[in-house]
Order: C-alpha cells, then structure tokens, then sequence
C-alpha cells in the first residue's frame, strides 16, 4: 500500500504533536513537584517548633488554643502566625527569624499537613 506524501507528512505532524505535548506536560508535572517540595513543612518543620516552643503552654488543658495537634494548629492558623510574627508569642523568649519565617510561610501556603 502508498501513502501519499501528503498522508505521511500530517502523520509526521501528528506524532512530532504528540511528543511535544507530553515533554511539555512531563516539564509541568516536574515543576509542580518541585514547588510541592519547598513548601515548608509541618511535620519537618513547624511541629518541633510547636513541641519545643509552645506546648509546654498550649497544649490539652492548657492556655487557649490547643495547639498540640495538626487539626487543632490548622484552626488557629490565622492567630499562630499573627502571634509569633508580631513577636507577642512564644511567651518567655523569641524565636529565631528562620523559626518565624517557617511558621508563617507554612500558614501562607496553606497551613497543610505535609
Ligand atoms: C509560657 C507560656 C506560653 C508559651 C510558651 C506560648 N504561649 Fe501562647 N499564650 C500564652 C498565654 C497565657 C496566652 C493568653 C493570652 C495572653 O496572656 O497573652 C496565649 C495566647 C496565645 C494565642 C491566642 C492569642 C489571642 O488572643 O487570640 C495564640 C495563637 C498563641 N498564644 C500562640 C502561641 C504559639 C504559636 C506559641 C509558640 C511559638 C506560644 N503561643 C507559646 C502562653 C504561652
């Protein structure tokens, strides 16, 4: 069987199509992945703060909000970050611009349990 010229070149048009379009998807799913990857985390990141700076204070029974889980942070989120990047907590010395940093970009991203 022939092919005309015609047939071949759009077949050829198709196929270089579709390669092109799944490297393009292929790069799309590989930047997702590395912006998933410096977002902050809150198990790497914000609970050790959590643990180390506020819950001798605010964890079950203590001072108003519970913070001692990510459900409980993730309702609070907006006065957690509020809190600690006016400075007005932890109660008993500040944190380190780096550990604020974490907290509040955290919440800005989402307060997620990643
Ligand atoms: C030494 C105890 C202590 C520590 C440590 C502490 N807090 Fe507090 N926190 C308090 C008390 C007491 C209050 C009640 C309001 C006040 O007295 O300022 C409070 C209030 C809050 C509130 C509610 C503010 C409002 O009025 O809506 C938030 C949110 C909060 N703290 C977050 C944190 C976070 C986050 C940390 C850790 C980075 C932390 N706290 C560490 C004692 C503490």
């Amino acid at each position: 069987m022939k092919y005309s010229k015609k047939f071949q070149t759009s077949i050829s048009a198709l196929l270089l199509g579709f390669l092109f379009a799944s490297c393009i998807s292929n790069v799309e799913e590989q930047l997702e992945e590395q912006l998933e990857e410096t977002k902050v985390s809150y198990i790497n990141s914000v609970k050790p703060i959590l643990e180390a700076r506020c819950l001798s204070c605010h964890g079950a029974g203590g001072n108003f909000p519970d913070i001692s889980s990510y459900e409980k942070v993730n309702a609070h989120a907006a006065s957690v970050k509020e809190e600690v990047a006016s400075g007005r907590m932890p109660k008993g010395g500040p944190l380190t611009a780096a550990q604020i940093k974490s907290i509040v970009d955290w919440v800005d991203e989402g307060a997620l349990q990643n």
